[in-house]
């Protein structure tokens, strides 16, 4: 028996696994394509000859694929040998698909905690490294120190899909920022002016703005919203100038065009006197407690 079972060896899964050899323990790999093995095997992994064989390796079975149809895919052609193990699957994806392959595994006789690795693979195992995970506590905590190597552990909760949506979340948040970075700089080079020239104000900018979200996080939750400083009608000119500044300097707007709407919205619910606080309200549709 080795002491932990890696599918996938993506860029992620190759890291996950190489984490764990490093830190002197007896790794499985597996992978759909044999070659990208190669190396861990170098690195004193075995190389299992099926996702069945990998998952009767060892007790603990990590899997990280790209997407839940590649993860059922695999673990399907496994179904068999998924008694008494456990799977680990950090492999992104949505709160309904953990809830179904939570409770296909559970149907199977296997244990099921789902996790989210929240930084790149090349950080994977440093200081910086955390990952969430959901499912049944005393499961987690069976196998804590294990993945206690893989980065910091934050343990979110019961429910199945909670590390998936503290992991959405958290991507939301980037991709959000991504796309502000990306108008940026598209509307600097529609002037030929240099984004690294720029980009250490932005970064000065972005790095400010951070600083209030703890206040922004209390006003959201409490769902009580003072008197701002900067109040959401002021924000939605401003963001109606950037769409006309993009269009007339040819770029595209279709980025900020959302945002710039719920903004809009925000006048109109007699919110353009509150700030960004009151605007997560517009958007929540119900409430689910699954
Ligand atoms: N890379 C990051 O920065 C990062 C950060 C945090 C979380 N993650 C998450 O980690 C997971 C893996 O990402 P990655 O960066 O390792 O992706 P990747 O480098 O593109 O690797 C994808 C992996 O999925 C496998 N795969 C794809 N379709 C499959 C199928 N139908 N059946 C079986 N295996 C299949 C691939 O196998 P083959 O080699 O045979 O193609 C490969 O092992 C994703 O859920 C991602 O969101 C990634």
């Amino acid at each position: 028996m080795s002491d932990v079972t890696m599918i996938g060896l993506g860029a992620m899964g190759t890291a996950l696994a190489e984490t764990l050899l490093a830190r002197g323990l007896a790794v499985t790999v597996w992978n759909r394509s044999a070659d990208k093995s190669r190396a861990l095997i170098a690195k004193g992994a075995t190389a299992a000859v099926s996702a069945a064989s990998a998952v009767n390796a060892s007790e603990l079975v990590l899997v990280s694929v790209l997407d839940y149809p590649a993860v059922k895919n695999v673990l399907e052609s496994a179904q068999d040998a998924l008694a008494g193990r456990t799977i680990v699957n950090l492999t992104n994806g949505t709160p309904a698909q953990v809830r179904e392959m939570a409770a296909w595994v559970e149907k199977s006789g296997g244990k099921y905690l789902d996790g989210g690795v929240m930084v790149t693979p090349e950080l994977v195992g440093g200081p910086d490294a955390f990952v969430f995970y959901s499912g049944a506590k005393a499961v987690y905590k069976q196998h804590e120190a294990v993945l206690a190597l893989l980065g910091k552990p934050i343990y979110v909760g019961e429910k199945f899909a909670l590390a998936a949506i503290y992991d959405l979340a958290l991507l939301s948040s980037m991709f959000g920022m991504f796309a502000g970075y990306i108008q940026a700089a598209a509307l600097l080079r529609s002037e030929a002016i240099a984004v690294t020239e720029v980009t250490p104000m932005i970064m000065s900018l972005l790095n400010a703005m951070i600083e209030l979200f703890p206040q922004t996080a209390q006003e959201i939750d409490s769902g009580v919203y003072p008197q701002p400083s900067s109040n959401n009608t002021m924000m939605a000119a401003g963001l109606k100038n950037i769409i006309e500044a993009s269009r007339e300097q040819g770029v595209q707007d279709d980025l900020i065009q959302p945002i710039w709407t719920l903004f809009q919205r925000a006048s109109v619910a007699g919110l353009g006197n509150k700030d960004i606080s009151a605007l997560p309200s517009l958007l929540v549709v119900n409430q689910h407690d699954k």
